[in-house]
């Protein structure tokens, strides 16, 4: 089959960094390409040489499309080539309506004046075609990450596609909804559109995939072809990380202890809309040296829950109790809740976790500043020890820790962010996704700390859309379902199916 795309010999380079060296990259008409690596490895890089954010002339190399050589100035240039790219941090204005984000910068006009009635037509149109069955005029802040995904790949569909680019879709986006994102990939390949799929999600990839390549330290390792012979994941695993990898999950012996926190009958409101019940009569305790999990769907409540308690930083008319050692506390502010020994890894770093435009250093120690002051002047010293000593145990790629966030990989963003709360020293730790878009060396090595908090008599709750995750890692598990706690139960009686039932009958319950 003929080439759609053919990069040749790309090398990009950053001050001080060499993201991409000599790339090679060719997709086929019409296939599904998976591009692969570890965190950092240039994976999005690539993407936005092509695309046109690095416009021609600050990379090396040639890129062939349809047949010819091609010089972007900008991503317009690519999208009109029929090039459309979704970027990793999605990029929807949330005070706009979905139909606004949709059609801004090409509105269906008509004598000059926008059809707003054309344009909320073809939105529902698009909408329907994702499977999103949200109103047009739904607010993009009002949905979460998952739906927003899926407004940007409505956005893209709005475009003339011949080659979609999504950069890692699924990261947040809980079994079913990937999976039905998947199948919209199938069916545009159906259509005659290629596309590239970034994920770290590999059992997806060797689901979907026509060919994968996979990049390491900038460079092209090798390109599988998934129709010549079934591609295994541990073979991929072995060329992205360079070495064996022989478990997924690091073993562990709970020492678990009495009851360090515990909330009850903790209620929540919608922020917008007081009458509505988020979070509704939460009971929950977790022990010393315990690692409790929360399952449940995207829009469970579970994100809402966990904010609400840390120092009400979601939802209005919150009441119940919280304890820490038995002992009733206020955790009615952040700097109350972190004061009690709370923190709280947000899933969504790009707005709550990180100020971007800091580097590394700041970040990391943000949350603890009197971790790094004597008598209240800050040792930058020793914040650089601290940060150097985060970079080294979670293996966070930067030039150094001067390097300000905004320009790390996804992936790297996410270690600063469980750097800047691991260094707080909470008692009580929540990590709310804690290894979205994390390779899958660092999400090892991410399992193995929370093993060590755990093993240092911290008590930890992790909420996570991946069930297999939830089972390798917790003690315990949580689940979760329109708003209440539905069921409970030890890990080593859990099982997928047993999680999804408890959700269903939840759902059930309520009309
Ligand atoms: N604007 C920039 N300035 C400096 N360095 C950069 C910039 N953008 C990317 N880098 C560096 O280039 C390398 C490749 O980053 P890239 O974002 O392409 O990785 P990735 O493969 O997409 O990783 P992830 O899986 O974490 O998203 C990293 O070392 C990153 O720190
Ligand atoms: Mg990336």
């Amino acid at each position: 089959m003929n080439a759609i795309l053919e990069m040749r010999g790309i090398t990009k380079t950053f001050p001080g960094v060499r993201a991409l060296d000599n790339v090679n990259l060719v997709v086929r008409e019409g296939e599904i390409h998976a591009l692969v690596g570890e965190n950092g490895a240039g994976k999005s890089t690539l993407m936005k040489v092509l695309s046109g954010v690095y416009p021609y002339g600050s990379y090396t190399g040639e890129i062939h499309f349809q047949g010819q050589e091609r010089r972007f100035r900008g991503i317009a240039d690519s999208e009109s080539a029929g090039i459309i790219i979704i970027h990793q941090e999605l990029a929807l204005v949330p005070l706009l309506s979905i139909t606004e984000n949709i059609f801004l910068g090409n509105e269906p006009a008509r004598y000059g004046i926008i059809d707003w009635d054309a344009a909320t037509e073809r939105t529902r149109a698009l909408l329907r075609k994702v499977g999103l069955r949200e109103s047009p005029a739904t607010l993009v802040g009002d949905l979460g990450v998952g739906k927003q995904q899926l407004v940007e790949i409505a956005k893209a569909l709005s475009k003339e596609v011949r080659l979609l680019i999504l950069d890692e879709p699924t990261a947040s986006l809980n079994e079913s909804d990937s999976e039905a994102l998947l199948s919209l990939l199938l069916e545009f390949k159906a259509h005659g559109i290629a596309s590239i799929l970034i994920s770290h999600k590999l059992n997806e990839v060797s689901r979907v995939a026509d060919s994968v390549t996979v990049l390491r330290d900038g460079m092209t390792v090798e390109t599988l072809d998934c129709r010549a012979e079934p591609v295994s994941e541990d073979h991929v695993i072995r060329r992205m990380v360079g070495r064996e990898l022989a478990d997924r999950y690091p073993r562990r012996q709970p020492r678990v202890g009495e009851v360090l926190f515990e909330v009850r009958d903790w209620t929540a409101h919608h922020p917008l809309d007081a009458e509505r019940v988020v979070v509704k009569g939460v009971n929950m305790a977790v022990r010393r040296g315990e690692v409790v999990g929360i399952a449940g769907l995207m829009g469970a409540g579970r994100t809402e829950f966990a904010m609400s308690v840390f120092g009400r930083s979601y939802g209005r008319r919150i009441s119940g109790q919280a304890f820490i050692e038995g002992r009733e506390v206020d955790l009615g502010t952040v700097p109350r809740a972190i004061g009690n020994g709370l923190a709280y890894v947000t899933e969504d770093r790009k707005h709550l976790g990180l100020i971007l435009n800091e580097d590394v250093v700041h970040n990391v120690t943000l949350a603890n500043l009197d971790g790094v002051a004597s008598r209240s002047v800050i040792d930058e010293m020793r914040e650089l020890e601290v940060a150097n000593d985060y970079r080294r145990r979670l293996n966070i790629r930067c030039s150094d820790v001067s390097q300000t966030t905004l320009n790390l990989s996804g992936g790297n963003q996410q270690k600063v962010v469980l750097s800047k709360w691991l260094f707080a020293e909470p008692r009580v730790l929540f990590l709310d996704e804690p290894t979205r878009g994390i390779d899958v060396g660092a999400k090892y090595e991410i399992y193995t700390i929370i093993n060590q908090l755990a093993a240092a008599g911290k008590a930890v709750v992790v909420i996570s859309s991946e069930m297999p995750e939830l089972l390798g890692i917790c003690d315990r598990i949580y689940v979760m379902s329109e708003g209440r706690f539905v069921a409970e139960m030890p890990a080593a009686e859990a099982t997928q199916e047993k999680i999804m039932r408890a959700i269903m009958k939840g759902e059930e319950k309520v009309p």
